[in-house]
């Protein structure tokens, strides 16, 4: 299959903290491993920067014949914009990897998203939306306070989790400051913490589970992933939250995490991949946020927990092709696409995992290989 592999490059920011730049930069890592492992399944991949113009880079490329493997999240170094980048994309026609617009849009306003699990009833953190400049309390401490509409860990300290009335103030005028946007401000959720990774459309399947390891660290307060937890190898807060995947938990826990997440997936509308963070309180799973379209760096939460459930990286990105090339099929038919032999064969999501490379060779006419035997296909299942 032709794929483009689309992703920005951020030079520099215009808000946050010059650290910030160690999350956003990971595009790239990202985009070489995705585009290696695309072409060592056959594939034939060309990969596309964006920096502040979409348009223009991806005009030459025609839709009918590209699928886009989408990892732009951000343009003109604005997070807020990665739902604009599917309009351009939808605008001319292309199809690509991952949720839409207003998945991306919804989630990345966190207060929205907690609206729409709420009202599927899905557990989740009471919580307020608070911006400048009155700050009318309605929750009780200890109180958890991020930007609204920020991942990777941005803004997020030990001093994020509060109990005065004077560490909440302080911590909102930071947020506001520096983010210039409005704090989510939530219930501390105290207990322990999963990242749950489901692939898929119609049948999401979740991969082994993933638990950040708290206990180096005595205060439950403190047992929070923080920026430098997430980004700095060489801090403590890096040491101190190292994920064991898969996680120890009985079978009952296992059962209300994958459900609740497979839930709130749905419920957010998340397509072929995505990650739900979650944390459990007294027995309930309260989900943190929903990240579609998340990292898939290599060494983070989805590409590990693929590699405990057996697959490697390389498989993983072009499952995730076959998951969108599949669900543009059933949705969208085009002729040069669907002529691929869809069958499905193996446990994977939606049954897509067996379809051999060569299937996507489509356009009967002009293809010279063979249709690959299904014995090829059952190698990569
Ligand atoms: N309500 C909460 N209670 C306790 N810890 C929280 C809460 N919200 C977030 N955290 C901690 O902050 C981390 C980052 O929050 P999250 O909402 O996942 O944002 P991000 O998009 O930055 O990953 C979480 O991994 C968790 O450790
Ligand atoms: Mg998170």
């Amino acid at each position: 299959m032709k794929v483009l592999v689309v992703y920005n490059v951020v030079d520099l920011l215009d808000k946050g903290q010059s650290e910030d730049l160690l999350a956003e930069q990971e595009s790239k890592i990202v985009e070489e491993a995705v585009a290696n492992s695309l072409r060592s399944f056959g594939h034939q991949v060309v990969s596309v920067p964006i920096r502040h113009e979409l348009w223009e880079p991806l005009r030459e490329f025609d839709p009918n014949e590209w699928l886009i493997f989408n990892l732009c999240e951000s343009i003109r170094d604005k997070t807020y914009l990665e739902p604009y980048v599917i309009s351009v994309y939808e605008y001319l026609h292309f199809r690509y990897t991952g949720s839409n617009r207003l998945t991306l849009a919804t989630c990345l306003n966190k207060g929205r998203a907690k609206e729409i699990l709420k009202a599927h009833n899905i557990p989740t953190a009471p919580f307020q939306v608070i911006g400048p400049p009155t700050v009318r309390r309605q929750l009780d401490f200890p109180l958890f306070v991020k930007p609204v509409a920020e991942d990777a860990s941005l803004g997020i300290t030990l001093d994020s989790v509060v109990e005065s009335e004077r560490e909440l103030r302080q911590q909102l005028r930071f947020i506001w400051d520096t983010y210039r946007q409005p704090a989510l401000v939530e219930s501390f959720i105290e207990g322990r913490e999963f990242n749950v990774t489901v692939l898929g459309n119609e049948n999401p399947r979740v991969l082994p589970l993933s638990e950040i390891n708290f206990a180096q660290i005595p205060d439950p307060k403190a047992r929070i992933v923080t920026f430098k937890g997430k980004w700095v190898e060489e801090s403590d807060d890096y040491k101190f939250t190292q994920v064991i995947s898969p996680a120890k938990v009985s079978e009952s826990l296992r059962a209300k995490i994958v459900k609740v997440a497979v839930d709130a997936y749905r419920a957010m509308g998340v397509r072929d991949y995505g990650r739900v963070d979650l944390r459990v309180m007294n027995g309930t799973p309260y989900v943190l946020e929903v990240n579609p379209n998340a990292d898939l760096s290599p060494d983070a939460g989805i590409s590990r927990a693929a590699r405990v459930a057996g697959m490697s990286y390389a498989m993983l990105a072009d499952e995730i092709v076959r998951l969108a090339a599949h669900r543009y099929k059933l949705k969208e038919p085009r002729p040069r696409i669907i002529s691929m032999r869809l069958k499905a064969r193996s446990a994977g999501a939606d049954g897509v995992r067996a379809i051999p490379v060569g299937g996507f060779k489509a356009d009967k006419k002009q293809s010279a290989p063979a249709p690959v035997p299904v014995a090829v296909a059952a190698a990569h299942s």
